[in-house]
């Protein structure tokens, strides 16, 4: 199993939510979270001291996938969040030693599948 984690554009997170629907992929969870990537932010010196100030909101995705289905959601996402413009963040790709439905005792890929499916 594999834990795709995607911070991205916040404006960004319906068109990601619909795509991921459209691939199958069941069960996510949303986090509004600031970050900052490579560009450098507000710098301000005090005393000497150089501090990057700038934090930008972004949202966060995780999805617990079956590693059949790692590659596609992790597509799904980058074509659904990309608008090419610097900012438009990062999918990390997370091995899972296991997973358990709490409800059912569900371990591993069966955990990760929608029940009844
Ligand atoms: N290495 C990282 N580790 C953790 N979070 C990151 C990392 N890089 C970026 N992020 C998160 O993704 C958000 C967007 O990053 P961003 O897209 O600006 O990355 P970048 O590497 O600067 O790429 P780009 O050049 O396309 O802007 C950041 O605000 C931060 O929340
Ligand atoms: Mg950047």
């Amino acid at each position: 199993m594999k834990m795709i984690v995607a911070i991205i554009r916040t404006e960004k997170l319906s068109d990601v939510l619909e795509v991921l629907y459209r691939a199958n992929v069941r069960g996510l969870t949303v986090t509004q979270v600031q970050g900052h990537g490579g560009e450098i932010g507000n710098v301000e010196t005090y005393r000497g001291v150089t501090v990057k100030m700038e934090l930008h909101e972004k949202t966060r995705i995780e999805i617990g996938v079956s590693d059949a289905f790692a590659e596609r959601t992790a597509r799904a996402i980058m074509d659904s969040a990309r608008t090419g413009e610097v900012g438009d963040g990062k999918v990390f790709v997370l091995p899972v030693d296991k997973v358990f439905r709490i409800r059912t005792g569900e371990t591993d890929e069966e955990a990760v599948t929608p029940p009844g499916t």
